[in-house]
């Protein structure tokens, strides 16, 4: 194996973030392997988010590292970084961040097209996709007449579009009812057990519990405690 096949795919070192006077984060040291799915839980404020975005490449730490597949991020420019967000990491979010007025197929298709990918292709790879999360049905519907488990899977499918490295995801049945959530959860929990590297920031307990390979508890911007969770 070559050497970047042996290093995590992210690894933290030291990072700080601080915003004014406020410390989101004190000094993070992390790594992650490829093929766990990490679970961020802890309080409200307590930098989980901030945490997220560190590592998505959105916001530069004040201090420290971040390395991802062995690039470390703060040694790219901003065209590099936005190059790096596109093409490395996929990112969910609670409220899905869709494009109203575009099609689902669209939608999804779009990371694609944004690095180049010709029209046709990312079309077909966005169906096979939609079809893959059990939403081809909804490929010409827009957004809005989707429930909210539809558009999370719609979220997720956008979120692979670019074969990314890793996938983030911050809060992704946060916005959901009981029953949608269960079903984004067994999506995720497919997706980590075919091999895609997950991080996770959740309250949702029963979504740490059953996809989380490791929860990481995240207090006043340092990890207060890393485990291994026990195998479902
Ligand atoms: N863009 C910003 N500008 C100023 N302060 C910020 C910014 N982003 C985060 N903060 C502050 O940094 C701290 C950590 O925020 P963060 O959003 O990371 O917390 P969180 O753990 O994700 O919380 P929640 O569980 O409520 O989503 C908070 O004190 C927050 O107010
Ligand atoms: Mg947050």
């Amino acid at each position: 194996m070559t050497e970047s096949e042996n290093a995590p795919v992210v690894r933290l070192a030291g990072v700080r973030k601080e915003y004014g006077g406020t410390v989101a984060l004190a000094g993070i040291d992390l790594a992650v392997a490829a093929g766990e799915a990490v679970a961020v839980m802890g309080p409200s404020g307590s930098g989980k988010s901030t945490l997220l975005n560190m590592i998505a490449g959105l916001d530069r730490p004040t201090a420290g590292t971040v390395a991802v597949l062995g690039e470390e991020l703060g040694a790219l420019s901003e065209t590099a970084l936005a190059r790096y967000r596109r093409r490395r990491v996929g990112m969910v979010f609670q409220f899905f961040h869709l494009l109203d007025d575009l099609p689902v197929l669209d939608n999804v298709a779009l990371p694609a097209q944004l690095v180049g990918v010709n029209r046709r292709a990312a079309r077909e790879r966005a169906a096979g996709l939609l079809d893959e999360l059990g939403v081809a049905g909804r490929a010409r519907a827009y957004p809005s007449v989707l429930s909210g488990g539809e558009r999370q899977r719609v979220g997720v499918a956008r979120a692979l579009m670019n074969r990314p490295a890793l996938l983030l995801a911050d809060e992704p049945t946060g916005a959901l009812d009981s029953a949608s959530g269960e079903q984004v959860t067994d999506l995720l929990l497919d997706l980590n057990q075919i091999g895609q590297t997950l991080l996770l920031v959740t309250h949702d307990r029963a979504l740490a519990e059953r996809v989380a390979t490791r929860v990481i508890t995240v207090t006043d911007g340092r990890i207060t405690a890393d485990r291994t969770a026990v195998a479902p």
